[in-house]
């Protein structure tokens, strides 16, 4: 199956009820462990490639492995996503690969680190929008600022600063067209997310159900949405590793989002923790050990079991198979007609 839109694996995300991680990828070994959870599974799935992933991967090695995913697995709808565009370029070099969905993160600067105006926000991400939609590509663009820093992108901070503001996130729905939203409630990227297991005081669900109510057509995103769980904190410790005590996104926090409105979720950090802590188990348990394979083999299977169960917890699982994956082209048709227009003043007619 050629790859799908994300915008037709979101309104059928929305129509069922559910939402549908969206898993960043690096290599061969994770994105094969998403496979392998989604046909366990029978989900839909989400694969998505920071900047960072495409330089360490040089794109075209992980965008054919990508399609490889897709052409073993015809019976999954995937879309392929670019996390954290910092630029058009950025979303337009991804799209001319053939990623079917782009995020523009314009709530920074091209830099990935000063938070932008919202003005410059809305005009980069309405330029991404125009090229992507002619094309039949989703955007996602993000209002509000989270906290945190990955391989060297992000504002830093606790998550608690730039806050998205309900009324912003309204006029820039409205003015820029995208088809999902990431919004600010307080999460940050990385294992260090909160210090304690959050409360409404760090982690605004009241916002994005506000948010929701205002805008029930645009699909709402959390990011940093890893859980952290302890006892893959614990495996990592175990075996040498040195993390502090920390809490993530409580499941059942993420599935209050998704019964409003949340459809895409971002998590990678539950994903680096079950990976290194399955290699460290290998290299502590069996030092004489030098074959590539006897590590990457458990933490591609440790990969694979955080997904599944992130994939039952997110509803997505059994619904592979209802309905039937659109050609692109056919998308940007409903682009291009307004069929797929999910802009405030458009969806109150
Ligand atoms: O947004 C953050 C994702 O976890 C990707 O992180 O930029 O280190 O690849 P990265
Ligand atoms: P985590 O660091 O919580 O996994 O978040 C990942 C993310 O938001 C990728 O865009
Ligand atoms: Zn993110």
């Amino acid at each position: 199956m050629p790859l799908v839109s994300m915008r037709q694996l979101l309104d059928e995300a929305a129509k069922g009820g559910y939402g549908v991680g969206a898993f960043n990828v690096n290599d061969m070994e994770q994105i094969q462990a998403i496979m392998m959870a989604a046909k366990e599974t029978k989900s839909p799935v989400i694969v998505q490639a920071s900047r960072g992933a495409r330089q360490f991967a040089e794109d075209l090695y992980l965008f054919r492995l990508i399609q490889a995913a897709a052409e073993l697995n015809p019976e999954i709808p995937i879309a392929m996503h670019q996390d954290h565009g910092n630029s058009f370029e950025t979303c337009k070099s991804a799209i001319e690969l053939g990623y079917t969905s782009v995020m523009m993160d314009g709530s920074l600067k091209e830099d990935g680190k000063t938070p932008s105006t919202f003005e410059e926000n809305v005009e980069v991400t309405r330029k991404v929008v125009e090229y992507a939609h002619e094309r039949g590509v989703t955007v996602e663009g993000e209002i509000g600022v989270l906290g945190g820093v990955e391989d060297g992108h992000g504002a830093g901070g606790t998550g608690l600063e730039h806050i998205t503001d309900p009324d912003q996130a309204v006029e820039f729905a409205e003015r820029t067209g995208v088809d999902a939203l990431a919004i600010a409630i307080g999460t940050s990227h990385g294992a260090y997310k909160f210090n304690k297991k959050p409360d409404g005081s760090v982690l605004k669900m009241d916002v994005l159900i506000a948010i929701h109510k205002r805008l029930p057509h645009t699909h709402l995103v959390m990011h940093g949405s890893s859980s952290v769980p302890k006892e893959l904190q614990d495996i990592v410790n175990q075996y040498g590793g040195n993390l502090k005590p920390t809490w993530g996104v409580p499941v059942e926090e993420i599935q209050l989002g998704i019964r409003n409105g949340v459809r895409k979720i971002n998590v990678d950090t539950d994903n680096r923790l079950a990976i290194t802590g399955a290699i460290r188990k290998v290299f502590a348990e069996t030092p004489e050990k030098f074959d590539p394979r006897d590590y990457l083999k458990p933490a591609r299977e440790a990969m694979k079991k955080v997904v599944a169960l992130r994939m039952t917890q997110f509803g997505q699982a059994g619904h592979a198979g209802d309905y039937k994956p659109m050609a692109i082209t056919e998308i940007a048709k409903g682009y291009a007609n307004g069929s797929l227009d999910t802009r405030p003043s458009m969806a109150a007619r």
